[in-house]
């Protein structure tokens, strides 16, 4: 099977797995409109191409806080990878590391970070962070990827509560026996029951507030970026808390049903915080073109949740390369097509506004 596209995964992965599993991965909150409107938003968007710029030069790297990355495409965090393929996070780690661009590690991953570490030593990786009823346990996580060298935190806050997924509840979705959220070993099973998903029930704290920012920076000296930021105004209070960067996220559309999709709501953000953080974006990239796209609109990066995970239901660590380098060659040719050899040349000039 010749994979040509992000879109062939997903048929792969949608023939593949498990009906439960593949209705976990492809999810929406409620009746999915911000899910379905994340990938929809970026067909609206058209671009103003120039020519006659001598694109035989491509160079496609960038630097995320500092650290050069092959091209602006990183991993976002998603749970369970071993769901999707029987090594799960370790070849996430492995591709992402033979790519070299960033792959952030959730929380809920089905091997612990000590052994995404042992698996490629080499990657650069920052650790998705929720903030627990006790925050011992938040710290403990630290702790542990402070050590084995993550470069930053991201700090979810898009999830008080869990959104409500109906295939899921219809399913009565749940980790697998043979599976476990490895972080945890040892530390939360034996004190609490585990919830609709396999993971510690009743632990996300939904009283977290800005002040819990303070409370991570008070325990840590990694940078601190949060993802799921929508506003101008939480990103403005984002940038006077002092953290590093922003995730423009909904979460995949998992979350609050009827928000904005994220391609729709980076401008303000970007304008808002003025170059004083780096600002990202996940949810629905899907096409080298999107790459571009989001880098014009103000993106430092963009981040893939599900083409991650189709990746590894189609061949593991082989599968994850091949989606990362088919995003790699289509973002260099839309830079090409569209006049730019490098990515400092991607700008707002670039996006055809009458459009919007
Ligand atoms: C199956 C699945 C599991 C996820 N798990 C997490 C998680 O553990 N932590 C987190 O911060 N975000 C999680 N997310 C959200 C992703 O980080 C990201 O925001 C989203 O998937 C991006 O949209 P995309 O899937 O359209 O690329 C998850 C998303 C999916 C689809």
């Amino acid at each position: 099977m010749t994979m040509v596209c992000l879109k062939d995964f997903e048929e792969y992965a949608r023939q593949h797995l498990s009906k439960a599993t593949w209705d976990y991965y492809a999810a929406g909150a409620d009746e999915c409109c911000t899910r379905d409107d994340n990938l929809q938003a970026y067909k609206r968007i058209r671009l103003r191409p120039r020519i006659l710029r001598d694109v035989s030069m491509s160079d496609t790297r960038t630097t995320v806080l500092g650290t050069e990355i092959s091209f602006p495409v990183g991993i976002a965090p998603t749970a369970f990878h071993c769901l999707a393929w029987h090594e799960g996070e370790l070849a996430t780690a492995r591709a992402t590391e033979s790519l070299n661009t960033c792959y952030i590690t959730s929380t809920y991953s089905t091997c612990s970070v000590e052994e995404i570490c042992a698996a490629a030593p080499n990657g650069f990786r920052w650790f998705q962070l929720y903030v627990y009823r006790d925050r011992n346990l938040s710290e403990q996580l630290v702790r542990r990827v402070e050590v084995l060298g993550y470069k930053a935190l991201v700090l979810t806050v898009d999830v008080p509560y869990t959104g409500k997924r109906r295939d899921d509840i219809r399913n009565r979705f749940k980790l697998p026996p043979h599976l476990k959220v490895k972080n945890f070993e040892g530390v939360f099973e034996e004190t609490t029951g585990l919830d609709e998903y396999g993971v510690p029930a009743n632990t996300l704290d939904p009283s977290i507030s800005w002040k819990d920012v303070h409370w991570l920076q008070s325990v840590t000296r990694l940078p601190i970026i949060i993802k799921g930021i929508l506003t101008k105004e939480d990103a403005e209070l984002a940038v006077e808390h002092g953290v590093q960067g922003i995730i423009v996220s909904n979460h995949g559309g998992r979350q609050l049903d009827g928000g904005p999709a994220t391609i729709d709501c980076l401008s303000e953000i970007v304008d808002a915080v003025q170059g004083r953080v780096e600002v990202y974006l996940d949810g629905g990239v899907r096409t080298g073109g999107d790459v571009l796209k989001a880098l014009a609109l103000g993106a430092k990066c963009v981040f893939i949740g599900r083409p991650a995970v189709w990746g590894l239901a189609y061949k593991g660590e082989q599968g994850l390369r091949e989606v990362l380098q088919i995003l790699k060659d289509e973002f260099c040719l839309s830079m090409a097509l569209s006049g730019c050899r490098n990515v400092a040349e991607i700008n707002r000039n670039l996006i055809h506004f009458s459009k919007l």
